[in-house]
């Protein structure tokens, strides 16, 4: 059970795609340890090879590594205990040594007392340390950056990224359509793992689904922002009744994206009106459901769509930049969401022995896996709400 990710992991510096300045400075900062630095922070967004890197540095020069990662640091005392001895001079190590201390930034607000630690270490380790972050520039890593070198590694361009799809799918024997290679080599902004992850996952359609699926996606936004146009800026008339017909989503979403850009699009008066009528909405929205009236439902999208409308005197030929909505539901859904994946994700890592962070990001991955074979759920000793969310 390995994700493409993994299987394709860089080992050699010419594996690592797009970072040419970083690994110039990773290899000089190896060579001349330690004249000048005697920690490297390597930083930037995920997936953009800083892990990989670092254990290419070890492999190029032959060196064994000790890794150790933010959860380490959360207790002083213990991160003494494990580190001081790996950065002290051992005479009968022939190989070299890195010290890979990974994701640094993960360390929580109450568990700063590490990075002091780290940052005393560092002073006097015999090995060059490599440091992970996302963010080097955050508060909590002050007291590391002036004794480190920081380097950046910088987001994938999405020519670099369609090109490692294409040479993992022609290794795996898959195939994806031309333009679905280009949307998600683009969507992935620059994070190679996101990307490879989504390969993997899409290669599984039939061509007919993974065009579909990417249809799918784009028009479902485009559908919603349509009917904001139209119960927004048009006036009500019988044509506005079926607005949101046609709309795969949920009123429960629906409500949430009009509530986003209802302050875009009116001011005073018509704001308070507007608000007042999707309270309103909301509250019928409960009865129904508690009651179960459930052929009320219609008058919800009335409300929603004619009542809204009906704001608009005359029609309007403005352009308003609609947003997404990110509030309340959504978060609590997405909050739903995350006690499930990182309860499986726990389980599945201790079962695999990885991070339950690497779980977490392989996570899409990984539910196909476990969804793949039912034998696993079982293995992995998974609950009812677990399956639940892995099967929704
Ligand atoms: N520059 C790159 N060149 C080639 N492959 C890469 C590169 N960056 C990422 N990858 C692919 O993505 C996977 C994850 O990369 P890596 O673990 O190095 O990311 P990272 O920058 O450490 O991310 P994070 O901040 O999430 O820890 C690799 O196993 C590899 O398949
Ligand atoms: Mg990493």
């Amino acid at each position: 059970m390995t994700t493409w990710a993994e299987k394709y992991r860089p080992i050699y510096f010419e594996d690592i795609r797009g970072q040419e300045e970083a690994v110039a400075k990773i290899k000089d900062f190896i060579k001349n340890f330690p004249l000048k630095k005697r920690a490297i922070i390597l930083y930037g967004h995920t997936g953009t090879g800083k892990t990989a890197l670092a254990h290419a540095a070890a492999k190029e020069t032959n060196s064994e590594i000790f890794e150790l990662n933010a959860s380490n640091l959360r207790n002083k005392e213990k991160l003494k205990e494990t580190l001081k001895p790996a950065i002290e001079q051992q005479a009968l190590l022939k190989k070299g040594k890195i010290i890979l201390i990974d994701e640094v930034d993960w360390v929580m607000g109450e568990d700063r007392g590490g990075i002091q630690e780290l940052s005393e270490l560092i002073e006097i380790s015999e090995y060059p340390m490599v440091l992970t972050a996302n963010d080097a520039w955050t508060k909590k890593l002050a007291p590391l950056r002036k004794k480190c070198e920081i380097v950046e590694l910088k987001d994938l361009d999405y020519k670099i990224i369609k090109d490692v799809l294409i040479k993992i799918l022609r290794k795996e024997k898959k195939f994806i359509d031309n333009k679905i290679l280009t949307e998600i080599s683009v969507k992935t902004k620059g994070d190679l793992r996101a990307a490879i992850n989504d390969c993997q996952t899409i290669s599984k359609l039939s061509s007919e689904d993974q065009i579909k699926t990417l249809f799918d996606e784009r028009n479902k936004e485009e559908d919603i922002l349509d009917a904001l146009k139209k119960i927004f800026k048009l006036k009500a008339t019988n044509e506005t009744l079926r607005t949101f017909d046609q709309i795969d989503m949920k009123t429960d979403e629906i409500i949430l994206w009009i509530e986003k850009n209802i302050p875009l699009e009116y001011q005073d008066k018509k704001l308070a009106k507007a608000y007042e009528l999707l309270s309103e909405t909301d509250l019928f929205n409960g009865r129904i459901y508690k009651q179960q009236y459930w052929r009320f439902l219609v008058y919800e999208n009335i409300f929603l769509s004619y009542g809204m409308a009906s704001l608009n005197k005359e029609n309007k030929t403005n352009f308003t930049k609609y947003k997404k909505p990110t509030r309340v539901l959504k978060i609590w859904m997405n909050n739903q969401k995350t006690i499930q994946k990182k309860s499986i994700s726990e389980k599945y890592a201790k079962h695999s022995h990885i991070s339950i962070k690497k779980a977490m990001k392989e996570f899409p991955i990984i539910k196909q896996l476990i969804n793949s074979n039912p034998k696993i759920p079982e293995e992995l000793d998974l609950n009812e709400d677990e399956m639940a969310y892995l099967k929704g």
